[in-house]
């Protein structure tokens, strides 16, 4: 299986639009950004499957020749997987809207009734061409298959992981709104943990992440204040956001080599953490824990 880290940072990408902190500040000045969170996955190279759609979708896309058109119209895109039902993680499937072609979409329950009502993404599109919307179920791994049914040669099992419903759906009633995945292809038997958002290291994530070849996880704070810190008071905490801080005591940094991952990455990582600038005592301690904070553009094969 072959894995592209199309965008590495957090909601608001890096620099984001409205900060001055020093991680976003550098960014301009170096002219290095961030593209928001998302990874495509593919067991023969041909086809490929989105793991969320990022607002910086297209330029994404453009970035990766495996992903470009095939012929005068088409794409590499097989189908998408979303995590969780964030803006950061939906507003790009808007962007493929100009595709002929139904475009099937895994999503959790939870997620997909999001996208017709509190945040109509499916109701928008289906004027446009339709988006095939499939139920990702929680448990049982299914084999993925594109548009046409055809098996894209990956397995996915989907955990819910400790989280709440996306800010503008705070009073939605109980479903699953976030998951983590366990990717398995089929012939090579590589395993890929992708878990974006989660607000604990708990069984789920266990299940999904133990033993995996690669883990790629959340990386969006390092410290609960962190946000509160720039934003100001109104500013809703780490773990009030349901994202487990990296470097506090029972944060990530502590838990994760204990699932046993073969290789850890974080991403989803906020402008405003400190990992990002490489000279910080942060991202030392993050190194030297064996863990590697990702990189637009980084490639795995498992
Ligand atoms: C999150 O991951 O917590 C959300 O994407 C935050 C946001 O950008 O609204
Ligand atoms: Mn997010
Ligand atoms: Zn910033």
């Amino acid at each position: 299986m072959r894995v592209i880290i199309l965008g590495s940072a957090a909601g608001g990408g890096v620099p984001q639009w409205n900060c001055g902190c020093p991680n976003c500040t550098d960014a301009r000045h170096d002219n290095r950004s961030r593209t928001q969170s998302s990874v495509a996955v593919s067991a023969d190279g041909e086809r490929w499957i989105l793991l969320n759609a990022s607002p910086d979708l297209r330029m994404q896309l453009a970035a990766h020749h495996e992903l470009w058109p095939r012929g005068r119209r088409g794409s590499g895109v097989g189908a998408v997987i979303l995590t969780d039902g964030e803006i950061d993680h939906t507003l790009g499937l808007l962007l493929m809207r100009e595709s002929p072609a139904k475009l099937p979409v895994y999503a959790p329950g939870g997620v997909a009734a999001l996208l017709d009502a509190a945040w109509p993404l499916y109701r928008v599109l289906s004027a446009y061409t339709c988006v095939e919307s499939r139920l990702l179920e929680e448990g049982r791994p299914i084999r993925l298959t594109d548009r046409t049914g055809a098996p894209l040669g990956i397995c996915c099992a989907a955990a819910a992981v400790a989280r709440r419903p996306p800010r503008y759906a705070r009073t939605a009633s109980p479903a699953t709104f976030d998951v983590g995945l366990r990717l398995e292809d089929e012939r090579t038997g590589g395993t890929l943990a992708y878990v974006p958002t989660a607000g604990a290291i708990d069984e789920a994530v266990r299940r999904v992440a133990s033993g995996a070849d690669l883990l790629l996880f959340d990386g969006t704070f390092w410290s609960d204040g962190e946000l509160r810190a720039v934003g100001g008071g109104d500013v809703p905490t780490a773990r009030e956001m349901g994202h487990l801080p990296v470097g506090e005591p029972g944060g990530s940094l502590e838990l994760l080599p204990r699932l046993g991952a073969k290789r850890t990455v974080l991403v989803h990582i906020n402008n405003t953490n400190p990992v990002l600038c490489r000279s910080s005592a942060e991202r030392q301690r993050v190194e030297a824990a064996g863990i590697v904070v990702g990189e637009d553009g980084m490639e795995f094969e498992l």
